[in-house]
């Protein structure tokens, strides 16, 4: 089959990684006869440097044409002085934003070769390791809500509105909901309804969702709680369903029990087949361009993509074979590496998941 792949490499690190997660792309398309046709498009700090704003209306168009996207990271020390609107994140949230990607799915797998890598004791996380999702709303809330600045009684004030819709919980529930029907049917549900009205909605909406999945054990933490039990007991966990911000916040934290932030992957999907896919870390531009990424998470991005938006199974399992694969033999970026095992690069490691193919 022919799949049009909408590239965003980005700022930063995102060409390194995304450059290996296209040739671990295109040795899936060998190996099972598919091909994959790229489009490179520009967003975030590459498309304020090349057409001074972070997202061009011809990137969207590209991206709505295509069957999904695959994207780097964006920002960077040399647009943190732009304003809001011309920041390169607005890139990420004016495509997330466009293309309908209410549903963040990032899950985080610790694999039994990375448990030095976790920070957590034995006695917390054992040797059967971890493997959560945590369900993320992405176009709604605090991060889209109306915000402004102005001039108060006591100086400049700014402020940012946290808004939820029934209809905006409804869908990220059910696809929450839908995702725990074919893992270990846990929902913890993540609010802060002891203090926000969004909340309290957020919470009764959940409920009513969760009647029409009665095989699903449902529950509901206060976001503080629930960051602390992510460290304390985060083998209760299953799948984890919560908005925008908070879902931004408790997923770096659980990247980090697996290991590394370059570990996980994320999908942000619709409500049609096209997503847009990129690993849930940032553009770490101390360390762009110099063969140190950790390409992991972008290539196991592209195994999602294969997964949720072309219906490749078999190929998306074959690649998440090769990573561990790969760790089995030792193999680590710096961000993983600890002791004995053999450091490499992002190219390096890029080529040999490719290679296990
Ligand atoms: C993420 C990132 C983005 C977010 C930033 C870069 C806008 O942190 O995808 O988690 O906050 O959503
Ligand atoms: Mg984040």
């Amino acid at each position: 089959m022919d799949f049009k792949i909408a590239v965003i490499p980005g700022d930063g690190i995102g060409p390194d990684i995304v450059e290996q997660a296209k040739l671990v792309l295109d040795k899936v398309g060998e190996k099972y006869n598919h091909t994959f046709k790229y489009e490179s498009c520009l967003a975030g700090g590459a498309a304020l440097d090349a057409v001074n704003e972070p997202l061009p209306q011809k990137t969207i168009d590209t991206c709505k044409k295509s069957d999904s996207v695959l994207l780097g990271a964006v920002g960077g020390p040399q647009w943190d002085h732009l304003s809001g609107d011309m920041r390169p994140e607005k890139a990420l949230l004016g495509l997330r934003s466009a293309l309908g990607l209410f549903a963040n799915i990032r899950p985080a797998v610790m694999y039994k070769q990375l448990r030095d890598a976790c920070p957590l004791k034995d006695s917390i996380i054992g040797d059967s390791g971890l493997d959560i999702v945590v369900v993320r709303e992405l176009t709604g809330g605090i991060y889209f809500g109306q915000r402004g600045s102005q001039e108060g009684a006591n100086g400049k004030e700014a402020y940012d509105t946290m808004l939820y819709s029934e209809a905006e919980v409804k869908r990220i529930a059910v696809a929450a909901f839908d995702i725990a029907m074919k893992r270990n049917k846990k929902v913890t549900s993540v609010d802060k309804a002891n203090v926000l009205e969004n909340s309290r909605l957020w919470r009764s909406v959940v409920c009513e969702v969760a009647k029409d999945y009665p095989e699903v054990e449902l529950n509901h933490l206060y976001v503080d709680n629930a960051a602390m039990q992510l460290v304390i007991n985060p083998k209760q966990f299953d799948v984890i369903l919560t908005t925008n911000m908070f879902g931004d916040i408790l997923s770096d934290e659980a990247s980090m029990i697996t290991g590394s932030i370059g570990m996980l992957p994320s999908a942000s999907l619709g409500s049609s087949k096209l997503g847009m896919y990129e690993p849930i870390h940032g553009s770490a531009p101390d360390i762009a361009g110099q063969d140190k990424a950790n390409p992991i998470a972008t290539i196991l991005s592209v195994a999602m993509m294969l997964r949720y938006s072309f219906n490749l199974e078999k190929e998306a399992k074959a690649i998440e074979t090769a990573v561990e694969a790969v760790l089995e033999k030792g193999y680590r970026t710096g961000d993983i590496a600890r002791g004995e095992e053999k450091a490499v690069g992002t190219k390096a490691m890029g080529k040999m998941i490719a290679e296990l193919l």
